[in-house]
C-alpha cells in the first residue's frame, strides 16, 4: 500500500520509517525545504534510538522518500497521514493552522479517493471541520464527485522510545465514519496487530478525545504523586516505599507514579490546557485546572504536621 505522510517531525518521521520497514511505500511531504534537503542526504533532524539507520536503510531500499512537492505526495498515497504540529495559541487553544494547511493541500491536488488520516493531536470536532474544508475546496475545483474519508488515528509514542513504540504499539486507535476507511486502516496496521488484537475502532470524535483523555490522565498521575511526595515529607514517610506499596495494586500499577519536578515535555502541558478550554465551554474544569498549578519550588520549608501519638 502507498502512504503519504505530511510532516517530518517526531511523529511523522518515525511513523514513516517504521511503516517503510514493514514494506509500505512511503513518501513524506514537508513545507520545510531545509529539513527535506537534510533528510535526503541522510541527516536526521532529531535523535531517537534506532531512527537514523532505519531511515537510511529504507531510503536505500526505495521504500521511503522525502519531498516538498505536495502534488507528488497527494498523487502517491491512498492513505494521507497528517502529522503536522498543533502548537498552543496564546490562550492555550490549539493552533490548527498546520493541520488545515495540509488538508487544504490534499484537497487542492487530489484526483482520486483518499483516506485522510489525522495523526496530529487535535480537539474533538477537528476531523469534521477538515472534511467540510476539503469538500468546499473540491467543489470550487469542480470536482465534487471525488470521494474521501477523514479518519482520526492519534499517536501515543513517547519521545526517547519513539521507534520502539511505533514498532510495538500497545494500542492502535482508529476513529472512522465508514467501514471502507476502517478496512484501509486495518490493512495499514495489520503488521502491528499480529500478536493480539490491538486495534480499537471507534467513532471519529471518541478517537480525537481518547488522546487528550490519555495525556490528562498521565499528567494527573504525576501531579497526584507529587502531592503525595510533599505529604510524605511532611509526615515523615518515605515516598519510595509508598510508591512500591501502591504500585503493586494492579488497579494502580507502577507506571507514571514517580514523584519529581512536575510533568512537562512537548505534549502534556499543551494538551491539558487544550482540554481545559474545551471543558470550560460547558462547565468549569476545576479538576483539570488543578493539574496546571505550579509545583512548589524545591527545597521548600517543611513544617512537620502533628502525627498521631506525638
Ligand atoms: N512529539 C511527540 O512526542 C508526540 C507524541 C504524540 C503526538 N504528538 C502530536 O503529533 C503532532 C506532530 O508532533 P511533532 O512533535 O511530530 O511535531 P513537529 O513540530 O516536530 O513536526 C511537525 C512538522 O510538520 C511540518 N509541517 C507543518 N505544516 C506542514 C504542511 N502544511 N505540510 C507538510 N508539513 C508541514 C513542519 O515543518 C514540521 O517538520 C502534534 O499534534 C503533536 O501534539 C506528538
Amino acid at each position: 500500500m502507498k502512504v503519504t505522510i505530511f510532516g517530518t517531525g517526531y511523529v511523522g518521521l518515525v511513523q514513516a520509517a517504521v511503516l517503510a520497514e514493514a514494506g509500505f511505500d512511503v513518501v513524506c511531504v514537508d513545507v520545510d525545504a531545509d529539513r527535506i534537503e537534510r533528510l535526503k542526504q541522510g541527516r536526521i533532524p532529531i535523535y531517537e534510538p534506532g531512527l537514523t539507520p532505519l531511515v537510511n536503510e529504507n531510503c536505500g531500499k526505495g521504500r521511503l522518500s522525502f519531498t516538498t512537492d505536495a502534488a507528488e505526495g497527494v498523487r502517491h498515497g491512498l492513505v494521507q497521514i497528517i502529522a503536522v504540529g498543533t502548537p498552543p495559541g496564546d490562550d492555550g487553544s490549539v493552533d490548527l493552522t498546520q493541520v488545515f494547511s495540509a488538508a487544504e493541500t490534499i484537497a487542492v491536488h487530489m484526483e482520486a479517493h483518499r483516506v485522510i488520516t489525522i495523526k496530529s493531536t487535535v480537539p474533538v470536532g477537528t476531523a469534521d471541520l477538515v472534511a467540510c474544508r476539503i469538500r468546499k475546496t473540491i467543489t470550487i475545483r469542480g470536482r465534487s464527485t471525488l470521494t474521501f474519508d477523514v479518519a482520526s488515528n492519534p499517536e501515543f509514542l513517547k519521545e526517547g522510545s519513539a521507534v520502539a513504540d511505533c514498532r510495538k504499539p500497545d494500542r492502535i486507535v482508529i476513529g472512522v465514519a465508514s467501514k471502507a476507511a476502517e478496512e484501509t486502516l486495518r490493512k495499514l496496521y495489520a503488521p502491528y496487530n499480529r500478536n493480539h488484537e490491538k486495534i480499537v475502532v471507534m467513532d471519529v470524535r471518541s478517537a480525537e478525545m481518547t488522546k487528550y483523555a490519555a495525556n490528562c490522565m498521565l499528567a494527573a498521575k504525576i501531579s497526584f504523586m507529587n502531592e503525595m511526595a510533599d505529604l510524605a515529607e511532611a509526615v515523615g514517610a518515605d515516598i519510595e516505599k509508598v510508591r512500591h506499596g501502591i504500585g503493586s495494586d494492579p488497579r494502580i500499577g507502577y507506571h507514571f507514579i514517580y514523584p519529581g519536578a512536575g510533568y512537562g515535555g512537548s505534549c502534556f502541558p499543551k494538551d491539558v490546557r487544550a482540554m481545559i478550554l474545551v471543558q470550560e465551554c460547558s462547565r468549569p474544569a476545576l479538576w483539570l485546572r488543578w493539574l496546571c498549578l505550579p509545583r512548589p519550588a524545591w527545597p521548600f520549608p517543611v513544617v512537620r504536621a502533628p502525627i498521631c501519638g506525638e
